[in-house]
């Protein structure tokens, strides 16, 4: 048996983060027993675990997806955990020591705030040089800059963290670090410098700003506090903290800010970043002035819950195109976020200019669809050869041209993709190389808008956390990734801003001044800790998040009155959906109703704070919320639905939200109305935001998986491969976004890295994986395990390590009416496998711990075999025989509606027959029975 993943509040080894009851998760491997009978969870102040402050005693109601346990926790202290497990083989064994650090709690600051000057556009660098007359055995830095900040000790970087001190609602908290700094001290001169960016906080940011705006939404000044705790081998100790003693100069940064980029002059007479300015060195830098406390607008400053960004990943070019219009550009070969290293070596003065944009128009470099954004950067040279790399932005890209610069090579960038530190979860391998590539276009849409905050896109006047794109796409992230950390942040700023606005959850958050709300976005509030705690099973995000789930309800409650107000309030409904019969390619608003999603969501988060009132004991709670769902269900039904179950919503959306809510007993009649719709549309979704992320998942849960399998192989526009054949690597913002030429479609709102549409993947885990979790077992305990063969597919091989340990996956058919599955459930897991096409007597089973093999013969052929004989409309809603047909005998999209129900065969003797078509049938009929 082996102990690993060991975690506190869901982080390996978190130092400095907020934290009240720690919660403590781990996973067992490699046990030859199949589940934990009783764990034992001790916490200690040393690492030999032999100082215990709190036990929970061995028993069985220690859960590996957590366990809490109160310590009385005091400041800047490490703590140490293990966890001992017991199976039900006999087996008995213990983790190593695991361990998380307080920050500084409730420990009043020795440092001020400090700022300096802040009309000077260059920007600061403070800077504390001192002297350790003993040599330093342990050492902390505690430590915000606003906007943002980047600390060296002695020309070292204290931390590879990008844009801390991070995205929040500032004016409800502001975030510092802790970082462990031991090694970059020494015993002599020693010299702490903190250069400050615009960011998030200084600069335009969100719809309240416009291009060329200078100040931000949050805050008008420059602003650092530290404090560097140092303790030597002695045991005594020394703070060096920030106070009227620190010095300011300027540095070669002229300008930022996560919209426009970043300026950076080396002719200046500055501190370049990375040089060391020792004591002596000094004379030059002014004064730093204190915060005056009466002038400076108060903060609230805690300890961090934002996941550490770093560069990730580094990615080379692929090209360096000298495209038609003269320009360099270097092609990443990945739609990405983050920023660049460039090698530069020009002459004194010279001015390199780097832009950024994501696709390539007439083959030449191509960024109109950023809007305002500038993202770009400006270099001057001194002459010397520089790597430059932008210190306080990032950028949404995959080309970048660069001018300016002579003996540019391929080697002298490289593109630095910048992300939230979230584990990988999934590894998802089919035997179709298109749908490998679309689950890998959607892994980097989720890293691209993994900055800190969970974006809609990374690249134009936007990044923002708009709360639809958020909430649609956190399965998918919970299969890609293990995100409750990431989210727990999030959530934590919906709640603080939702709390600002009396209940209302502002579309983005952190706001940055938005205050208004609607359907399907606010349930943000809801959907998302409710969606962590199925993945999870960890009950704290929903403990966390009550209240403001419950004030998101009440809020649609108070608003609704009597008269269903909620209805009439701006929505942005089925947003991006096709069918809005106004038509255009800017078009933004779908064609279902907007009251009727606004009520539908309405009742889906009065359902959620109902049963999580039920899952806290919080009984009045379940009850008056659950009352309050009956009475929206009712009404739901009684306003759009007859009495034999017609839907009035005659739309995609509208059937597939009657289904998934179940808002109506004559489910038969929605799900031919859904059916019968994609037929008329040739088989295509048109759904946008509320329809898209469903729309698989309803197919599937009602046995119509060859359907959803054949919509998503299908090529054609609108569809996810579509956007692949263009040349996607990561997932489009509309459906539309280039038409077939290649050529965008529009520029007012289109992004090329655009999570939202991306949700198909919680369908690609659930039914090609077949992997999902059960609600009557959270968190993989229990697994429902239902892995779909598709022919055309042939094979799926998946792993996902899930909150309860690995579930493995892996089908293949071996031939038209047999498959091979092999499923592997984790340790104190199980799992109910459904084996779909199989007989009824083979189809289900309840597994245990272990591995598991089975070969099975479907109960019918896999395969359909297509020919003449086929009905004409089941040869079109077949992607593989719409390409036969397209090539061969493309007259036949022209057939009209009425006849489509009739087979090639009858249509060509209806349509005169002869030699020739006969011959072309027989030839048509050889390729249609091939596929
Ligand atoms: C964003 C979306 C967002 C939408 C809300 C857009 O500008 O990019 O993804 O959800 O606005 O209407």
């Amino acid at each position: 048996m082996r102990i690993g993943n060991l975690r506190t509040d869901h982080i390996v080894n978190p130092m400095g983060y907020q934290m009240d009851v720690p919660t403590f998760t781990w996973v067992v491997e490699e046990a030859a027993g199949k589940i934990q009978t009783a764990a034992r969870v001790r916490v200690a102040s040393d690492k030999a675990m032999t100082q215990i402050l709190a036990d929970t005693g061995m028993t069985a109601e220690a859960s590996s997806l957590g366990t809490q346990l109160a310590v009385a926790l005091s400041p800047r202290t490490r703590y140490y955990w293990d966890v001992t497990v017991q199976s039900d083989a006999g087996e008995e064994e213990t983790s190593e020591a695991a361990w998380f650090e307080t920050g500084k709690m409730d420990e009043a600051w020795t440092a001020k705030w400090i700022g300096c000057d802040d009309s000077v556009e260059r920007h600061p660098i403070f800077g504390k040089a001192f002297s350790l007359d003993k040599e330093p055995a342990c050492a902390r830095l505690y430590i915000c800059g606003l906007g943002l900040y980047n600390a060296e000790i002695n020309g070292k970087q204290v931390s590879a963290e990008k844009l801390t001190p991070y995205c929040t609602d500032y004016n409800a908290w502001v975030q510092y670090q802790t970082y462990d700094v031991s090694e970059l001290l020494k015993e002599g001169d020693n010299a702490l410098d903190v250069t400050l960016g615009i960011g998030w906080y200084l600069g335009r940011f969100g719809f309240a700003s416009h291009a060329g705006d200078v100040g931000g939404y949050y805050g008008d000044r420059w602003r650092l506090l530290a404090e560097l705790h140092v303790v030597y081998a002695d045991g005594t100790s020394d703070v060096i903290a920030t106070d009227d003693s620190w010095q300011v100069t300027r540095s070669n940064i002229t300008f930022s800010n996560i919209y426009d980029g970043e300026h950076r002059d080396d002719t200046l007479p500055a501190t370049a970043p990375e040089a060391v300015v020792l004591l002596n060195e000094r004379e030059d830098w002014k004064e730093a002035m204190t915060q005056d406390p009466a002038a400076a607008k108060p903060l609230n400053v805690t300890e961090r819950l934002s996941l550490p960004v770093y560069a990730q990943e580094e990615l080379k070019p692929v090209e360096l195109i000298d495209t038609p219009a003269g320009e360099k550009v270097f092609d990443i070969g990945q739609n990405m976020a983050g920023a660049f290293r460039l090698s530069v070596h020009e002459p004194a003065g010279t001015k390199v200019h780097v832009q950024v944009g994501e696709v390539l128009q007439n083959d030449c470099f191509y960024r109109d669809n950023l809007r305002t954004a500038l993202a770009e950067y400006w270099y001057t040279s001194d002459g010397e050869p520089h790597v430059i790399e932008p210190m306080f932005t990032f950028y949404g890209f995959r080309y970048v041209k660069v001018d300016g610069c002579t003996n540019l090579t391929k080697d002298s960038l490289v593109a630095l993709a910048y992300y939230s530190n979230v584990t990988p979860a999934g590894c998802f391998e089919s035997g179709d190389a298109k749908l490998n590539k679309l689950m890998k276009n959607i892994s980097w849409g989720q890293k691209g808008n993994f900055i800190d905050v969970p974006t809609d896109c990374p690249q134009r006047d936007e990044r923002m956390g708009w709360t639809a794109d958020t909430q649609v796409f956190v399965p998918t992230a919970s299969y890609l990734t293990d995100s409750w950390a990431f989210y727990r942040k999030f959530l934590h700023d919906l709640a603080l801003d939702q709390a600002e606005h009396g209940g209302m959850v502002p579309d983005v958050i952190p706001a940055f001044g938005n205050a208004s709300c609607s359907s399907v976005w606010g349930d943000a509030a809801t959907i998302i800790p409710w969606d962590l705690y199925l993945y999870h099973g960890d009950k704290t995000i929903l403990e966390r998040q009550y209240d403001s789930m419950k004030a998101w309800v009440d809020y649609i409650r108070e608003l609704d009155g009597d008269t269903h107000a909620w209805r009439d309030h701006f929505h942005y409904g089925d947003w991006l959906a096709l069918d809005n019969p106004a038509g255009g390619v800017d078009q933004v608003k779908g064609g279902t109703e907007d009251a009727y999603i606004a009520d539908v969501y309405y009742m889906n988060s009065a359902e959620i704070v109902a049963k999580s009132a039920a899952l806290l004991g919080k009984e009045e709670d379940a009850a008056a919320y659950g009352a309050l769902v009956e009475k929206l269900r009712r009404e739901i039904s009684e306003e759009y639905f007859t009495p034999n179950g017609r839907c009035a919503i005659t739309t995609m959306t509208g059937y597939i939200l009657a289904l998934y809510y179940n808002l109506t007993p004559h489910r038969d009649r929605a799900l031919k109305s859904l059916v019968a719709m994609l037929k008329t549309k040739g088989n295509k979704f048109v759904t946008g935001f509320v329809g898209t992320p469903l729309v698989s998942r309803v197919l599937s849960a009602e046995d119509c998986d060859r359907q959803a399998y054949n919509i998503l192989h299908d090529e054609r526009y609108p569809g996810w491969l579509y956007e692949i054949n263009l040349g996607a690597t990561t997932v489009w913002e509309r459906w539309n976004s280039m038409d077939e030429n290649g050529m965008v479609s529009s520029t007012g709102m289109n992004s090329f890295n655009h999570y939202a549409y991306g949700a198909i993947g919680e369908w690609m885990w659930q039914t090609m994986a077949g992997i999902s979790p059960d609600p009557e077992k959270p968190g993989f305990k229990h697994a429902i395990l239902r892995p779909v063969p598709d022919f055309a597919t042939k094979t799926v091989k998946a792993s996902y390590a899930s909150a309860a340990g690995t579930y493995r996956t892996e089908w293949e058919t071996l031939s038209e009416t047999s498959v091979r599955v092999k499923v592997e459930v984790p340790f104190d897991a199980t799992a109910t496998l459904i084996l779909p096409y199989a007989k009824p007597e083979d189809a289900v089973r309840e597994l245990s711990a272990g591995v598991f093999e089975i070969t099975y013969e479907t109960a019918e052929p896999l395969v359909i075999h297509l020919g003449i004989h086929t009905p004409l409309q089941e040869l079109l809603d077949d992607p593989r025989a719409q390409a036969v047909l397209g090539q061969n005998f493309h007259e036949v999209f022209m057939v009209p509606g009425q006849y489509k129900n009739l087979s090639l065969a009858e249509l060509s003797v209806m349509f005169g027959g002869g030699e020739e078509v006969e011959a072309k049938m027989r030839q048509l009929d050889e390729l249609l029975s091939a596929l």
